[in-house]
């Protein structure tokens, strides 16, 4: 069994800022109503940017970061649920691209968890041995999947991409934990191509965009957010007390908040960065991630739990003590 840690990180955003009031042009809706409601003031929107593009600049980065070179990644797990292509694989096209050898390559969806989902499955690949060194990257164009004439859904979802390098070395990733329940599917989703073919004529036209019950997702997060990081700490010996942050999928403010309450943890040790980006689904964690890192947020030794819940419905968190030297 080999440790693991993360050596390098990335991110890559659209230039394109959208802001509440430029969605209220759009819709019916308010600054007000959006910033009390999500904690959103602004989100980035692709202008042409696929998400095989943006992974692309979020990855170089990450193995810039890392002191790496393409051909050293043997490992490539992206997650999406706005892959550019149903096949080939988008982490096909980032491997290519990358000029990333022969690395093993595919996507995951978990939608929203699906970092948290990836990170897991590419520790435990480098865990027993079988690769050394993987990329793990969230990106998302939901602006493609996204109706821009419902107020309910386009005021929260965004574009970006963020990129992890993990590699055997130090003891960094300490303990994961993943879960879902199917049960919830109903709650957010967005139909594949509907059935049909030669034999039976297409029936239904369902259009493919982001179709979400928010308020039931929203109950489902407020437990499953503080639930999900008690349950990485469990068996750990570490406790909430030792943790410096908490990095939690940027949804909506109220559920970071509520999570904050729920572990009676001061709501400064949840990272928020929301109001810039709003909802970026697998891409937020690895943002946030790298956001912290170059600022300088964390140091060699901080404990820090990443969390994540989505589409699915699915769940997750990493407790990571952070290894990477400072900038
Ligand atoms: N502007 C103004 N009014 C709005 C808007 C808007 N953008 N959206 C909804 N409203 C109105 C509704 O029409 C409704 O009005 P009505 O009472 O006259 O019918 C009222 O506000 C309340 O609507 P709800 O949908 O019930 O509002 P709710 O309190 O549930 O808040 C929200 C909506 C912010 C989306 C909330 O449900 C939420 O955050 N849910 C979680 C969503 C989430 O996290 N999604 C992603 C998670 S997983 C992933 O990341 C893919």
């Amino acid at each position: 069994m080999f440790d693991i840690e993360i050596t390098g990180t990335g991110r890559y955003v659209p230039e394109n800022k959208v802001t509440n009031h430029d969605l209220a042009a759009l819709v019916d809706t308010s600054d007000e109503w959006i910033t009390q409601m999500t904690g959103i003031k602004e989100r980035r929107i692709s202008l042409g940017e696929d998400t095989t593009e943006m992974a692309v600049q979020a990855s170089l980065k990450a193995i810039e970061d890392a002191g790496l070179r393409p051909e050293e990644i043997d490992l490539i797990i992206l997650a999406t649920v706005t892959p550019t292509y149903y096949f080939p694989s988008a982490a096909c096209l980032v491997q290519t691209r990358l000029g990333a050898g022969q690395a093993t390559s595919f996507d995951i969806s978990a939608g929203c968890t699906g970092f948290i989902y990836a990170l897991n499955i590419a520790a435990q690949f480098i865990k027993c041995g079988t690769y050394k060194t993987a990329l793990v990257v969230g990106a998302e164009v939901l602006s493609k999947i996204t109706d821009w004439s419902d107020r309910k859904t386009c005021v929260l979802f965004a574009d970006g991409a963020g990129a992890a390098v993990l590699q055997r070395g130090k003891a960094g990733i300490i303990a994961s934990f993943t879960g879902a329940d199917g049960r919830g599917a109903d709650y957010l989703y967005c139909h594949g191509v509907p059935f049909g073919n030669q034999l039976v004529p297409v029936k239904d036209t369902q259009p493919h965009y982001t179709v979400m019950n928010g308020r039931e997702v929203f109950k489902f997060a407020v437990n499953i957010m503080p639930e999900s990081i008690l349950k990485v700490l469990e068996g750990s010996g570490f406790t909430l007390n030792d943790i410096k942050y908490f990095i939690p999928h940027q949804a909506n403010i109220r559920i970071i908040d509520s999570a904050a309450k729920k572990l009676k943890v001061d709501r400064d040790r949840f990272y928020v960065n929301i109001d810039k980006y709003g909802n970026t689904s697998s891409a937020s964690i690895p943002i946030a991630l790298d956001e912290m890192s170059r600022k300088g947020q964390l140091l060699p030794g901080d404990l820090i739990v990443v969390t994540g819940f989505g589409a699915g419905l699915t769940y997750g968190a990493h407790l990571i003590k952070w290894t990477k030297a400072n900038y």
